[in-house]
């Protein structure tokens, strides 16, 4: 009998959704963070449920021969990355394994078999926006990422191996600037302080960046020395936002935002097509691969020029107007205002004529419009379809559903229930658009039958 506080020696069989080894205790699952296949580790359990536990390393018996040296000198502690210490190739692998466990464990009777991994050349310094926290630590105010596991700690990064060489700098300007300031960095555990994120958007194509800085409290003139500062020492820098925020929840939507330096929007480029991109608006995170993605999507779609598209979870427009050449309409649903107004002038921006938007809930819209299709293009947020939305999606009728995820869990969760309702997995195409993490894209094709 396992009990919370016992140690263990244990050797890790295989990676699993969250990128953990599962290891097993008396034929019992424990679930080991911070580890790879091949580790033999002695673990403290720190979490005991019905089903499984959670171990975490105390001190490593034999390491893995997949384990290499990181690059990276926050590795260890870092929430960023949980790969950084494995070769690309043996990533891709460990990914189709992760994939083969989720389908193992949600949807054994899967009726295809997912094609190969496809991988990319540009595996470090890839993402186009990061996200980073403040937090106040012996009288300093840091900057950094999340400690790995901890929603409450930050580590102060001084170089991070996901964002570009310029993202770096305007890190770390960011961090002495406030350092020096009278503000202080959010306490996430008695949710109180004043700098809360920093979010640095970076287009790969134009090679320029959006800064949003997210406080809880006003303090204009520091903002604005702050500002000019920034922009001067980053001159690629065309747009500079405040969000201020009280919402103890993290969030992507604030009380108020205000550009206060540039321009209000950056543009990126996928294949032929541009793209506006607001503060806050959904955009693909490797801007490279997401032509890949977009043409995976297209190909699964098979489309036709009499086709009529929904493109549900539409974001900033950008699938649709992808595939808008290929197909007769295309209907885009999204409910964030920001992006439907980016996904409106994208249109104008790509001279598409054959678009048109609506804000809301997939779910709402759905019930409230009665449209026809012979093609859905589905790319909802990590927690999948919600019960209504997947329903009214499949009472459509169109002949296929493209299923885009970044979560195999619940989109395999999604594609049993959209089995009884008469579509039926055809192909899966997982796509590395998260090279260093565990995480990836799946596009999958279903077919009404
Ligand atoms: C993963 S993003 C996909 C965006 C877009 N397809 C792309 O490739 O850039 C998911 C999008 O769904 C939107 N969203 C989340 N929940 C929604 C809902 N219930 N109804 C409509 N849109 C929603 C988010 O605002 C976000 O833009």
């Amino acid at each position: 009998m396992i009990r919370k506080g016992d140690y263990y020696d244990v050797s890790i069989e295989k990676l699993v959704y969250k990128g953990w080894g599962l290891s097993q205790v008396n034929q019992f699952k424990v679930f080991v963070p911070n580890s790879l296949p091949g580790d033999k580790l002695q673990i403290k359990i720190t979490q005991k449920y019905r089903s499984h536990a959670v171990g975490l390393p105390q001190k490593v018996l034999s390491a893995s021969p997949l384990k290499k040296e990181s690059p990276c000198q926050h590795f260890n502690h870092c929430g960023g990355c949980q790969l950084l210490n494995v070769d690309y190739n043996d990533q891709l692998a460990l990914k189709t394994a992760i994939l083969d466990d989720c389908i193992q464990s949600t949807y054994p009777e899967l009726p295809c078999e997912p094609k190969p991994i496809i991988g990319t050349k540009n595996t470090t310094y890839y993402r186009n926006k990061m996200e980073f926290s403040f937090a106040q630590q012996d009288e300093h105010c840091v900057l950094g990422l999340k400690k790995r596991g901890q929603f409450d700690q930050v580590i102060p990064i001084k170089h991070c191996h996901l964002q570009s060489i310029d993202s770096n700098h305007i890190l770390t300007f960011t961090q002495s600037f406030f350092d020096k300031s009278p503000l202080i960095g959010w306490d996430y555990r008695q949710n109180k302080g004043c700098l809360r994120n920093l979010i640095i958007r970076h287009s790969k194509t134009q090679d320029t960046y959006m800064v949003i800085l997210v406080t809880a409290q006003a303090h204009p003139e520091i903002y604005n020395d702050y500002a000019q500062a920034l922009q001067q020492h980053c001159p690629k820098i065309k747009s500079i936002y405040i969000a201020q925020t009280m919402d103890q929840n993290e969030r992507s939507y604030y009380e108020s935002t205000s550009l206060i330096w540039g321009d209000p929007v950056i543009y990126e480029s996928i294949g032929k097509y541009r793209y506006q991109v607001s503060p806050f608006s959904f955009f693909q995170p490797h801007s490279i691969l997401a032509e890949t993605l977009y043409n995976e999507i297209k190909s699964a779609c098979e489309p036709q020029k009499s086709d009529a598209l929904i493109d549900c979870y539409c974001g900033t427009g950008s699938i649709g107007i992808f595939l808008s050449d290929q197909v007769k309409s295309v209907i885009g649903i999204e409910e964030n205002p920001s992006a439907i107004k980016d996904a409106q002038t994208n249109m104008t921006l790509n001279q598409t004529q054959n678009m048109k938007f609506y804000e809301g809930r997939v779910k709402n819209i759905l019930k409230f419009n009665k449209f026809t299709a012979n093609t859905i293009v589905v790319d909802p947020p990590r927690s999948g379809l919600v019960p209504k939305a997947l329903k009214r999606i499949c009472a459509v009728g169109a002949d296929k559903i493209i299923y885009t995820s970044c979560n195999p869990n619940t989109m395999l969760r999604d594609l049993k229930d959209m089995a009884e309702l008469g579509y039926k997995a055809t192909q899966i195409q997982p796509v590395d658009m998260f090279p260093q993490t565990f995480h990836m894209e799946c596009v999958t094709q279903l077919k009404k039958i």
